[in-house]
C-alpha cells in the first residue's frame, strides 16, 4: 500500500491566498497594512534561509515586512533595545526573533521582552499560558498550528485518535501536545509525548493513529515503527551529506520516508510538508495581531 502524500506546499498556498484576501480586507476596512519585523542575529545559514522565506511570503501576501540583521556579537542590551523600539512602533504588528540566538544572549529574557500582543511566534509565557487554558486570544506557535491545520484540511481530524508525538521541544512537541488535547476543533485527541527516555519507544510509536516525528534526528522513525494505516507527520529537517547533489547535501526528515510510506495511510514529505505550513501559519498570526492591535474584527 502506498500512502497518500499530504501536500503541505499546496495547503500552504491555499492559506497564503486566504491571507492575501484578509490583507486586502484590512486595508479596505481600516487602512491597516499588517507589518512583521523579523530580527536575525548572527550568521547561522539555516536561519538566514528561513528568514528570507518568511520575508518573501510576507511580500507575496501584502504583509509589510522588514528584516533587521544584527552582528553575531550583539549584546543582550542591544537586542532588547531593538525589541523595545519595535514594541513601541504602531506600524509593527508582529515581532519575530529568529532562534537559535548566539550563546551570549539569554533567549528566555528576549522572548519575555516582546510585547505579548505582537508575539506572532506564540513563545511568550503569556501566550503559552493562554494556549494551555484554551483562550482563543493566544497566538498558536506556527509549526504546531501548521500540523493541526494540515490534518484538518486533509480529513484527518485528530478527535478521538491516539496521537504519539516523538519530541518534547518548546517550539514543537510541547505546544503541539497542548493543541491536540484541547477541547476544541482540531483537538480532542489522546496524546502521548514520547522522547529519548521513553521506555520501549518502538512499541509506543506503533500504537499511534497519528504519529508526529519532531526529534531532530535524520530518519529516526522506521517503517516498522508505524502502525499500518497510520497518518505520519514529519516535522524534521536534517541535512545529510550527499556528494551526488549540487549543494553537497540533501534534506531528509525525522522519518525514513520510503519505508514509512509503505505502511502509512498518509504521510508528509520533506521538503514540502510541514515546512511551508509553518510559514503560512506565521502569516495568519500576523493578520490576527494586526486585527487585534488595530481593533478591526
Ligand atoms: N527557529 C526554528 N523555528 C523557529 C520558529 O518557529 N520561530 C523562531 N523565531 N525561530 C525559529
Amino acid at each position: 500500500m502506498a500512502a497518500d502524500i499530504i501536500d503541505g506546499k499546496k495547503i500552504a498556498a491555499d492559506i497564503r491566498g486566504e491571507v492575501k484576501e484578509q490583507v486586502e480586507e484590512l486595508l479596505e476596512q481600516g487602512d491597516v497594512r499588517p507589518g512583521l519585523s523579523v530580527v536575525l542575529v548572527g550568521d547561522n545559514p539555516a536561519s538566514a534561509v528561513y528568514v528570507r522565506m518568511k520575508a518573501k511570503a510576507c511580500e507575496e501576501t501584502g504583509i509589510k515586512s522588514e528584516v533587521i540583521k544584527m552582528e553575531k556579537e550583539t549584546t543582550q542590551q542591544e537586542l532588547e533595545d531593538v525589541i523595545d523600539r519595535l514594541n513601541a512602533d504602531p506600524s509593527v504588528h508582529g515581532i519575530l526573533v529568529q532562534l537559535p540566538l548566539p550563546e551570549q544572549i539569554v533567549e528566555r529574557d528576549i522572548i519575555m521582552r516582546i510585547a505579548p500582543e505582537k508575539d506572532v511566534d506564540g513563545f511568550h509565557p503569556v501566550n503559552v499560558g493562554r494556549m494551555v487554558i484554551g483562550d482563543p486570544s493566544a497566538f498558536r506557535p506556527a509549526t504546531p498550528a501548521g500540523v493541526v491545520e494540515m490534518l484538518m484540511r486533509t480529513g484527518h481530524d485528530p478527535s478521538g485518535k491516539r496521537v504519539v508525538i516523538v519530541g518534547r521541544s518548546n517550539i514543537v512537541g510541547k505546544p503541539l501536545a497542548v493543541l491536540l488535547m484541547q477541547k476544541m476543533k482540531g483537538g480532542n485527541a489522546t496524546v502521548t509525548v514520547a522522547h529519548s527516555r521513553t521506555q520501549d519507544l518502538a512499541a509506543v510509536m506503533r500504537e499511534a493513529d497519528i504519529l508526529v516525528a519532531a526529534i531532530g534526528a535524520a530518519e529516526f522513525v522506521k517503517g516498522d515503527n508505524v502502525k499500518p494505516g497510520a497518518v505520519v507527520i514529519d516535522v524534521g529537517v536534517n541535512r545529510l551529506d550527499d556528494a551526488s547533489t549540487e549543494k553537497g547535501y540533501r534534506l531528509v526528515g525525522d522519518v525514513a520516508y520510503d519505508e514509512a510510506a509503505e505502511v502509512a495511510a498518509a504521510i508528509t514529505p520533506v521538503p514540502g510538508g510541514v515546512g511551508p505550513m509553518t510559514i503560512a501559519m506565521l502569516l495568519t498570526n500576523c493578520i490576527k495581531a494586526a486585527r487585534e492591535i488595530s481593533g478591526i474584527s
